[in-house]
Parts: structure tokens; C-alpha cells; sequence
């Protein structure tokens, strides 16, 4: 007998129900009813025998879902009720006992903690990876010159040793950031029940303990509302993926014709339906596209939970659709990621060519005036008016005779010249952090430290 009178309207159950979504938790769910329900029995609050019932019947189940035979059902509203219900089936009425001193309110804070901290270590994992990839191109390609930009104009040159090597730091800071949802996981939410605590002496610890929790959530109120490390998760997420869009962006943009600095392996590119000449970097450009999606889950889920009154509502129900595609989402870009870093082959002579401009010496001609004493912003003016008139007469810098460089300042002489070779522009960058060669080793090294 149930307390309603009338059949659920086919459309309440169907928004209602969580199961294609929450599907996945079973594994989760399965371990946390073995901890719970081996707790109740070390408590006096279920029998032996039923715990070992309990315990027979959740290997059942758990063998159909592994294997796929698991025969769900039209009104299973979500895992956690398919569960028990199978468990029934298969065990007796004895599988309605699992459920006691628990709700489905803190058992799905519970799998879903669960579920974020494995996540969380998967992620970190994926992360180092790409990083290894990045380093590994970084050596390979330490001391190849080509152009480092600023408002997608060739500026100083760098090394692309010195340019990959800044995608690691981004790695790094995503790393950390990755690992910190793993302290927001450390508590078990098990044992609030539905928000105000149970009424049976249960052994919250011992669950912990079970479950690799390092403590208890202490506040039941809080542990059946909160899904703050969700939203951790996602803006980690986020932060990361926003940082695989930069990556992807230039590999979309180095691979074009026009610049022409990375060719993509056959295995990361497509092929035009009509066009047969062409290769389209299209994971590299999913990079950049699958990064808003993610930063739309934590947008979403701060929606969901902007004014939400304590404790449970059922709105939470919407938290999982976000975290797991994040969570796949995620996983694919770095998988792609690494994947393209590690195939490309990047073109040597087209990035030295593209950083040969001696324009980019304005900046080191200009320094050598103010070492000697002339103020910069004067500098940058007799420097800019050379330039212009470089760029004025088509003719190069090194082009211009001993005597009309001189006839732009006294202080153009030939030292100024010597400036006009790209060796020397490169290696004049000695500050700590710098493309200066021993800087960008210096660098590398520190960077390999980290993955140690
Ligand atoms: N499917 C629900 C969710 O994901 C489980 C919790 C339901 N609790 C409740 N009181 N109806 O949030």
C-alpha cells in the first residue's frame, strides 16, 4: 500500500527519473551497501545472517550490472532504487533491510563523493600525461626559434622549447588544482541519513574507514546539501580545459598554410568530403570549442544551486548530468591533447624563417640605447621611426647603409648592427624565466623535477 492514490503521471516519471544518468554510479553504490551494511551487523542492528544474505545478493547484482544482464526497469527511478529492488528479488525480503539507518539522501552524496574523488585521481593522472608529452617536445625542440607573439604579432622570438614549456606551468597549476577536489572528498557524508542524523548508534568511522574516507562530514545538514566538490571538480575542469583551448587554438593555427610550424599526424586530422587536398586539424579545433561546454557545467551547476534552501531538494538530482560529461569531457581532451603533442612534427625552417623578420630586433637595438644611458621612451622613438622607415622603403633593416643608420641616431653604429642577427636576440633574454638557452634548460629541468 502506498501512500498515493492515483499512478504517477508518465511525464513526472519521466523527469523524475535519474536512472540513465546516474547509472553509472553502481559500483560506488554496490561498496558503499557492502561498508553499510557490514557496519550495521558489527553494530547489533542487523543480524549475521542477514548481513551475509545481504552480502550474497549484492554479488548477484553486482555481477548482471558488470556484465550487462542487469534487467532494469521502466519504473526503476534511479540506481540507487534498482539496486535495492534486484537486491530483493534476488536475496528476499531480507534486501529491505540494507536500507536501514540510510537515505537515498546521503547514500547519493555518498557514491557521488565517491565517484569525484576517483575522477579527481583519473584526472590528475591524465593531466601528468599530457604533461610528459609536452615535455618531451619541449626537449626535442629546445632551441628551434620561431616568433613568440603578442596580439598575434610577431614580437621577440623565442625558443619552442620556451613556448611548449609554458603549457607545462598551466599543466601544473591544473594538476594542483585537480588534487585540492581530492581534500573536498575527505569526509563521509553516510550516516546524516535523510538531514537530521539517524535513529540507531551506528559507527560512522567505521564506514569511513571502509570506504577510504579519512573522517566523518559533522554536520549532517550539511553533508546531505552540500556538493561543493562538484563544483570544485568543475571549475578545475574548467580552468584545464579553457587551457587545452589555447593549445588548441595555436596548433589549429600552426598547422594552416600560413604559418606552416606544425604539421598534425594523419591519426589526429580529417579529411574534406570534397576537398581532397585538404587535412583539417578538427581535434585541435575541438579543443577549443569542448572548453566553454565544460565551463557551462559549473556555470549550470551554480544555477542549480544558487538559493537552494538546505537540505536535499530534489533539484540536486541535476548535479551528476554535469559532472559526468565534464568528466568525460575532460578526459577525451587530454587524451587528445597528448596524443597530437606527442605525433606532431614540427617544421624547423618555417619558424626560424617566421623569426628571421629583424623588425623583432626594435626591442634589443632600442635596450642597447638605454644601456648607454638615452631614457627608453626616447629609444623606442628613434627605433620607431627606423622601422618605419623599414617598412616605408621595403628594404630590411640590414639593408640600410652604415651611414643612414647613423643619420637616425649617432647611437646606431655598428654594434646596433650586430643586433641584427637572430642568434642575438635570443640569447640576450638571461633573466630567470627568460628564452635566453640556459634559462629555458634551466627551466626544463625544474619542470621535469615536478613529474619526478
Ligand atoms: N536520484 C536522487 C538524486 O540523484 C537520489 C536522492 C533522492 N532522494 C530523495 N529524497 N528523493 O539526487
Amino acid at each position: 500500500m502506498s501512500r498515493f492514490a492515483e499512478p504517477q503521471d508518465p511525464d513526472f516519471a519521466s523527469i523524475n527519473r535519474s536512472l540513465d544518468v546516474d547509472q553509472r554510479l553502481w559500483p560506488y553504490d554496490i561498496a558503499q551497501s557492502r561498508a553499510h551494511s557490514r557496519m550495521l551487523a558489527a553494530q547489533g542492528i542487523l543480524s549475521n545472517e542477514d548481513r551475509d544474505a545481504i552480502h550474497a545478493g549484492l554479488d548477484a547484482v553486482e555481477a548482471e550490472l558488470r556484465d550487462g544482464s542487469f534487467p532494469f526497469r521502466e519504473d526503476d527511478e534511479d540506481i540507487h532504487m534498482a539496486i535495492e529492488r534486484r537486491l530483493t528479488e534476488i536475496a528476499g525480503p531480507v534486501g529491505g533491510r540494507l536500507h536501514t539507518a540510510r537515505s537515498r539522501n546521503d547514500q547519493v552524496a555518498t557514491d557521488v563523493a565517491l565517484f569525484v574523488r576517483e575522477a579527481a585521481i583519473e584526472s590528475v593522472e591524465r593531466v601528468e600525461e599530457l604533461m610528459a608529452a609536452v615535455l618531451d617536445a619541449a626537449e626535442a625542440h629546445l632551441d628551434w626559434p620561431l616568433p613568440g607573439y603578442t596580439h598575434l604579432q610577431r614580437a621577440q622570438p623565442v625558443y619552442l622549447g620556451h613556448h611548449l614549456l609554458a603549457y607545462v606551468w598551466m599543466l601544473q597549476r591544473d594538476r594542483e588544482r585537480l588534487q585540492f577536489v581530492g581534500t573536498q572528498v575527505r569526509d563521509l557524508p553516510l550516516g546524516a541519513g535523510a538531514l537530521a542524523g539517524v535513529n540507531f548508534d551506528t559507527d560512522r568511522r567505521m564506514v569511513a574507514d571502509e570506504l577510504g574516507f579519512s573522517g566523518v562530514a559533522p554536520n549532517s545538514l550539511d553533508a546531505v546539501a552540500n556538493r561543493d566538490f562538484i563544483l570544485d571538480f568543475l571549475a578545475a575542469a574548467s580552468t584545464c580545459a579553457t587551457h587545452l583551448s589555447r593549445l588548441g587554438a595555436e596548433l589549429v593555427l600552426w598547422s594552416s598554410e600560413e604559418f606552416g610550424f606544425v604539421v598534425l599526424a594523419d591519426a589526429w586530422t580529417s579529411g574534406s568530403s570534397i576537398m581532397p587536398q585538404k587535412k583539417n586539424p578538427d581535434a585541435a579545433e575541438l579543443l577549443r570549442a569542448k572548453a566553454p561546454r565544460i565551463v557551462g557545467h559549473l556555470s549550470a551547476l551554480h544555477g542549480v544551486l544558487h538559493a537552494l534552501p538546505l537540505t536535499y531538494n530534489k533539484d540536486l538530482q541535476e548535479d551528476k548530468v554535469h559532472l559526468f560529461d565534464a568528466v568525460d569531457t575532460l578526459r577525451l581532451c587530454l587524451a587528445a591533447a597528448a596524443g597530437m603533442v606527442r605525433s606532431a612534427s614540427f617544421k624547423r625552417d618555417r619558424m626560424a624563417q617566421a623569426a628571421s623578420d629583424e623588425l623583432i630586433a626594435a626591442t634589443d637595438i632600442a635596450d642597447l640605447l638605454v644601456k648607454r644611458g638615452m631614457p627608453f621612451r626616447e629609444a623606442h622613438g628613434i627605433v620607431a621611426r627606423l622601422v618605419r622607415a623599414s617598412v616605408e622603403s621595403g628594404r630590411k633593416l640590414s639593408e640600410f647603409t652604415r651611414e643612414e643608420l647613423l643619420g637616425h641616431s649617432a647611437e646606431l653604429d655598428d654594434e646596433a648592427r650586430g643586433l641584427l642577427v637572430q642568434e642575438s636576440w635570443l640569447e640576450s633574454k638571461i633573466s630567470e624565466g627568460g628564452t635566453a638557452l640556459p634559462r629555458v634548460r634551466e627551466q626544463l629541468a625544474r619542470a621535469r623535477a615536478l613529474l619526478a
